[in-house]
């Protein structure tokens, strides 16, 4: 009997990618052929592909319904990453085939970043190594610049990201806030932090807000023009959750007008950043949505996505279903 095959359909853009498959050839060895599969990124689903036992995809091209329809043999299609809009989960279902996803592989990276930006912005890093790299040596950002101790940390969405963001702001002295309408009650009581009651109660009360939430029809556009007035003019905004969760036109006009003390973002409404007069805005830092990214993260989300094709092509329950 030959081995079950396992494709991994890589565009050839993408450089997170890797022909010789390392990681999940490892993983698989005795289980399974492993065949990377390069394609355009808006082309065609390889014919082979169509004889896989498990998928991995990277990014598109979209997994559609007619692509479902023709698969042979498939027990799995495995997203390397946290999103799955590129895969029609419904069809898959309907054909009995999971659809997996690897949600946590970048959860310390992500929350690492967050804490990055709030710090850079607290202590104005950027200001003051402009002035430095200036030849100046004027510290012209004291008035901005904070002790971090007893200052009010707020969390929107104490998830896997927002409770690792909540740790390391706590090893900073902050006192942690919580916004999470999902959440049981008590289940933040083992962290020692605090739940407030609404969201509007959260960015009153803030000196910096890190956003965590996923992007939901609830979570769209959910700081906008009035909810920012809601904050003090001394807050900083954090957000490494999805761009669309903060409107960028409000946000970047109050920083303009100094209605609020500074922002810094992984993720950007319509990113990448349009405009030179958008990339000038005052006391903005962004990111190019590459909070997750590191090489350890990117081996073990492999890691994770391998092992699950070999369970399912073991016939083992497979985790991390979406569908
Ligand atoms: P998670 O599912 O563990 O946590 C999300 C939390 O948000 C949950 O506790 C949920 O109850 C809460 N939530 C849902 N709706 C809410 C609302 N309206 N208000 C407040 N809280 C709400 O997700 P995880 O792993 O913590 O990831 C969070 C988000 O981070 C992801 O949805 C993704 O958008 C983003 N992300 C960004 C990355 C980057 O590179 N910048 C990488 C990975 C994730």
């Amino acid at each position: 009997m030959p081995l079950p095959l396992v494709a991994i359909l890589c565009p050839r853009e993408f450089k997170f990618g890797d022909p010789a498959a390392a990681v999940e050839c490892s993983v698989l060895d005795g289980t399974a052929m492993v065949h990377t599969l390069p394609l355009d990124i808006n082309g065609q689903i390889p014919a082979e592909a169509l004889e896989a036992d498990a998928l991995i995809f990277w990014h598109g091209p979209f997994v559609n319904g007619e692509v479902i329809a023709r698969l042979k043999r498939c027990r799995a299609i495995i997203r390397n990453g946290v999103g799955y809009d590129t895969v029609d989960i419904k069809a898959a279902a309907a054909r009995g085939i999971p659809v997996c996803n690897v949600p946590d592989y970048g959860t310390e990276e992500v929350a690492d970043h967050a804490l990055a930006l709030a710090l850079t912005l607290c202590r104005q890093i950027f200001p003051l190594a402009a002035e430095a790299k200036r030849l100046g040596w004027q510290i012209n950002v004291a008035d901005k610049m904070r002790r971090l101790r007893g200052r009010v940390f707020g969390i929107v969405g104490l998830g896997r990201i927002g409770t690792a963001t909540a740790l390391r702001a706590k090893a900073f002295g902050f006192r942690i806030v919580f916004h999470d309408p999902y959440l049981a009650p008590g289940a933040h009581k083992a962290l020692g932090i605090e739940r407030v009651d609404s969201l509007d109660e959260l960015l009153k009360l803030s000196d910096v807000v890190s956003i965590h939430c996923p992007l939901t029809a609830e979570t769209r556009g959910m700081i906008g023009t009035q909810e920012i007035a809601l904050m003090k003019l001394s807050t900083f905004l954090v957000n490494t959750a999805r761009g669309d969760i903060v409107q960028k036109a409000p946000l970047f006009a109050a920083l303009r007008e100094g209605r609020l003390a500074g922002a810094g973002l992984d993720v950007v409404e319509h990113e990448p950043l349009r405009t030179a007069e958008e990339a000038a805005t005052p006391n903005l830092i962004v990111t190019c949505h590459a909070a997750f990214c590191s090489p350890e993260g990117m081996i073990e989300m492999r890691t994770t996505s391998a092992k699950i094709a070999r369970a399912a092509v073991r016939d083992e329950p497979v985790w991390n279903r979406v569908n």
